[in-house]
């Protein structure tokens, strides 16, 4: 048996009874289709969509151009709890939705959403409703299966090893415009936080162990910042290794969720000045916990600035109109 088949898609995990499930590549995705998403749905059919995320870590779902912000907040609320991004403003006329929009920056390299918070998110669900004629994919990466690739000896590594994640993330490489910088100043310094997780957690209801890194990593516990760095770079590698990977062309009406506990995903940036619009709503995770037990601990929260009555919209933030 090759590595590969390890974690084969191609034996159905589930017998799915309410939703059609297709994957799209052999380890990771899948499009669902028979599911207009909205708050009216049916129980049996809300846990077949998290039964499909479980299996197969991030589901697409097309056409879904009639749910508006708040009929995406009400569905989100099927799935769990929404939590608000710390640093970023929330939309106008909206309760948790993050407007994602290209004149504000492009989240262009890989990435777990917010982990830099102890209860990081568990699920993501993005709704697309400007894409770009061509360009501006979003790819995810299987942290799961990354692990279960390593060597039994990189793995025992792995497993004893904890970083340091913070929001206080160096953009400093890229030029930004005004709009752009206005928000990642705010994103870096309205809060400091810092959370040590273990780089492997185990999933609380799969019990897989997945891999915890991406680009809000500071550092290894313990370690100086060149053999960080280096270790980083090792374990990074085998998470976004081809195999590992799904690559969605989005239209608008698209909506993609995924188990932001077992992946990493990054946006392209090959779409020049045109637009990109799309709404972000995230879920509450639980606090991770390592092979050994020991859960994830906060080592700093630091608020410099109240974001509550901030909001942001078309790239800009304001402050709320009551
Ligand atoms: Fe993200």
């Amino acid at each position: 048996m090759s590595q590969l088949d390890i974690t084969s898609q191609k034996k159905p995990k589930y017998d799915y009874q309410h939703i059609q499930v297709k994957p799209v590549t052999g380890r990771i995705g899948a499009e669902i289709s028979g599911v207009a998403l909205s708050a009216a749905l049916d129980q049996d059919v809300v846990n077949e969509i998290n039964q499909a995320l479980l299996d197969y870590k991030v589901v697409f779902f097309r056409g879904q151009q009639h749910l508006d912000d708040l009929g995406q907040e009400a569905f989100a609320r099927l799935l769990g709890e929404p939590l608000n991004h710390p640093s970023v403003p929330i939309k106008g006329g909206t309760k948790h939705t993050l407007a994602i929009d290209s004149r504000d920056g492009r989240a262009s390299s890989w990435h777990t959403d917010i982990t830099f918070l102890p209860n990081y998110p568990k699920y993501t669900i993005l709704k697309n409703v400007v894409a770009p004629d061509v360009g501006g994919d979003t790819v995810w990466a299987n942290t799961t299966a990354a692990y279960e690739d390593l060597t039994p000896e990189l793995k025992t590594l792995a497993e004893s090893l904890r970083a340091v994640h913070t929001n206080v993330y160096d953009y400093a490489n890229k030029a930004a415009s005004a709009a752009e910088s206005e928000g990642r100043k705010l994103f870096t310094t309205a809060v400091e936080i810092e959370t040590e997780h273990p780089l492997v957690r185990v999933h609380p209801e799969t019990g897989e162990k997945t891999l915890v890194l991406g680009h809000f990593f500071k550092q290894f516990s313990g370690l100086n910042n060149e053999d960080s760095r280096l270790l980083f770079t090792l374990f990074q590698n085998h998470i976004v290794r081809w195999e590992n990977v799904v690559r969605w062309r989005w239209a608008a009406g698209d909506v993609a969720i995924w188990d932001n506990r077992a992946t990493q995903h990054r946006a392209i940036d090959d779409y020049g000045s045109e637009l990109r619009i799309a709404s972000r709503v995230t879920l509450e995770g639980d606090i991770p916990v390592g092979v050994d037990g020991r859960p994830s601990k906060i080592i700093k929260n630091v608020v410099n600035q109240d974001i509550s009555e901030l909001r942001k919209d078309e790239g800009r933030i304001y402050k709320k109109v009551s």
